[in-house]
C-alpha cells in the first residue's frame, strides 16, 4: 500500500475547535473513498499555553516540519493572552519556518452566487513584510520593519502569474511603490521581469488605495490580485465580504519550492471569533472549503470537487448559519454539507 498522507491538526483556539470539529469527518470520508491519511491532533493554542507554558516547542515545531505532509489549522487568538505571542509562537513561525510563501484565497463563485459575475482569487505572500515582527517602542516612537526578499516576492508573483495563465484571466498586482519605494519597487521589479516571461499574462499594477475603491465598486472586473502580506490580509478580508463574511472565506498556504516535508497548510480566513466561540454560532464553510482546497493540492480532485459542491447545495438549499442570516448551529451546518457528499 503507498504511504499514508501524514496531516497534523491544530485546532487553536475559540471557534478553531468548532469549525474543525466539522471538518475532520471529511477527512475519514476521503479515506473511505480509498485516500490513504493519517492524522494526529496536537493540542497548540491558549488553553495549552496557559496550562503548560508551552507555545510551541522547537521539538513539535520539528516533528510538524519533517514527519507530516500537511497542516489543517483551526485558528488561533485569545483574550487571555491580549499580545498574540502564542499566535506568533505557532500560526507565524508555522508559516515563515515552513515557507508557506504562498496564501491562496479565493472567493469561489459558487459562493458569491453564479449571478453575480464575480470570481477572483487573492495570491498573498505570506511570510515576510512587516510579519517579519522586527521593530522597537521606544520613548514617543515606534518602528515595525518590512522585510521583502526577492526569492520569496518571485515565488508568489510567479504562482499569481501562472494561475493567471492558466485562467487566461488578468492579474492585478496590489502596492504603494509611490511611498513604499524601497519594499514595493522590489515587488515592481520582479513584477515587471515576469511580465516579459508571461507575455500572454495581462498583467497590471495599480496602487492598492485605489485598487480598493475599484474593488468595492466593480469587483468582477478583477481575477486574480496578488499583493504582499500585509495589503493581501487586508484585500482578502475585504473580498470575503463579497461572498458572505468571514465564515465562509478559505486559504490554502504552501510552499512552492519544497524545502520541507511539510509544505502546506489549509485554514480558514477568519480567526477564532471570541464574541461568538462556545456558542455553536461558528459558520463551518470556511474551514471545510480550506480541506476542499487541501484535498485539491494532495491530487485529491474527486474529493475536492465533490465537498465544494456539498458546500454548494447546502447553501443553495437554504442551510445557513447566523451569520448568512440562517438559523444552523455549526453542528447542524456541517452535518447539512456532509448529508451531501456522494459515498
Ligand atoms: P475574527 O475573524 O476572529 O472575527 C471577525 C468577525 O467575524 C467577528 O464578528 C466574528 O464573530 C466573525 N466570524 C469569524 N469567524 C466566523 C465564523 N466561522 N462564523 C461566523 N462568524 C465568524 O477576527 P478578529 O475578531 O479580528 O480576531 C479575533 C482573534 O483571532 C484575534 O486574536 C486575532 O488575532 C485572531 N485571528 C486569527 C487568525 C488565524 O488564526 N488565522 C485570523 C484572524 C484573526
Ligand atoms: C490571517 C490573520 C493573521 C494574519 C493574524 C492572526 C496573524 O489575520 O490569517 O489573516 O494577519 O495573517
Ligand atoms: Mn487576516
Amino acid at each position: 500500500m503507498d504511504k499514508p498522507v501524514r496531516i497534523a491538526l491544530i485546532p487553536g483556539d475559540g471557534v478553531g475547535p468548532e469549525v474543525m470539529a466539522e471538518a475532520l469527518p471529511c477527512l475519514a470520508w476521503a479515506e473511505a473513498r480509498g485516500r490513504h491519511l493519517e492524522a494526529v491532533r496536537f493540542p497548540f493554542g491558549a488553553d495549552h499555553c496557559l496550562r503548560t507554558g508551552d507555545t510551541l516547542p522547537d521539538s513539535s515545531y520539528c516533528d510538524l516540519r519533517d514527519q507530516f505532509d500537511a497542516i489543517l489549522f483551526g485558528a488561533v487568538g485569545d483574550p487571555r493572552l491580549p499580545d498574540g505571542r502564542h499566535a506568533e509562537a505557532i500560526l507565524l513561525r508555522l508559516r515563515q519556518g515552513l515557507e508557506l510563501t504562498v496564501n491562496f484565497r479565493p472567493c469561489a463563485p459558487f459562493l458569491a452566487g453564479s449571478r453575480t459575475g464575480l470570481d477572483l482569487e487573492v495570491f498573498r505572500e505570506n511570510t515576510e513584510g512587516p510579519y517579519c515582527l522586527q521593530g522597537s517602542t521606544e520613548p514617543g516612537r515606534a518602528v515595525d520593519l518590512a522585510i521583502h526578499t526577492e526569492p520569496a516576492v518571485r515565488r508568489l508573483l510567479v504562482a499569481a502569474f501562472r494561475r493567471a495563465e492558466t485562467l487566461c484571466r488578468p492579474l492585478t498586482l496590489a502596492h504603494k511603490a509611490n511611498v513604499l519605494k524601497h519594499g514595493h519597487g522590489l515587488w515592481l521589479r520582479v513584477f515587471e521581469d515576469l511580465r516579459t516571461e508571461y507575455p500572454g499574462v495581462s498583467a497590471r499594477g495599480m496602487h492598492a488605495d485605489a485598487l480598493l475603491c475599484a474593488l468595492v465598486q466593480a469587483p468582477t472586473t478583477f481575477a486574480v490580485i496578488a499583493a504582499d502580506n500585509y495589503l493581501g490580509d487586508l484585500i482578502s478580508d475585504l473580498c470575503a465580504a463579497f461572498i458572505g463574511g468571514m465564515g465562509v472565506a478559505p486559504s490554502l498556504s504552501w510552499a512552492p519550492h519544497r524545502p520541507y516535508r511539510c509544505s502546506v497548510l489549509a485554514e480558514p480566513v477568519h480567526g477564532s471569533a471570541p464574541d461568538i466561540a462556545g456558542k455553536g454560532l461558528a459558520n463551518p464553510v470556511g474551514m471545510m472549503l480550506s480541506t476542499a482546497l487541501l484535498f485539491r493540492h494532495l491530487d485529491w480532485e474527486p474529493e475536492a470537487r465533490d465537498l465544494e459542491g456539498a458546500v454548494s447545495g447546502a447553501l443553495a438549499n437554504g442551510a445557513k448559519t447566523r451569520d448568512l442570516g440562517g438559523t444552523l448551529s455549526t453542528v447542524a451546518m456541517g452535518m447539512a454539507i456532509r448529508d451531501r457528499l456522494p459515498s
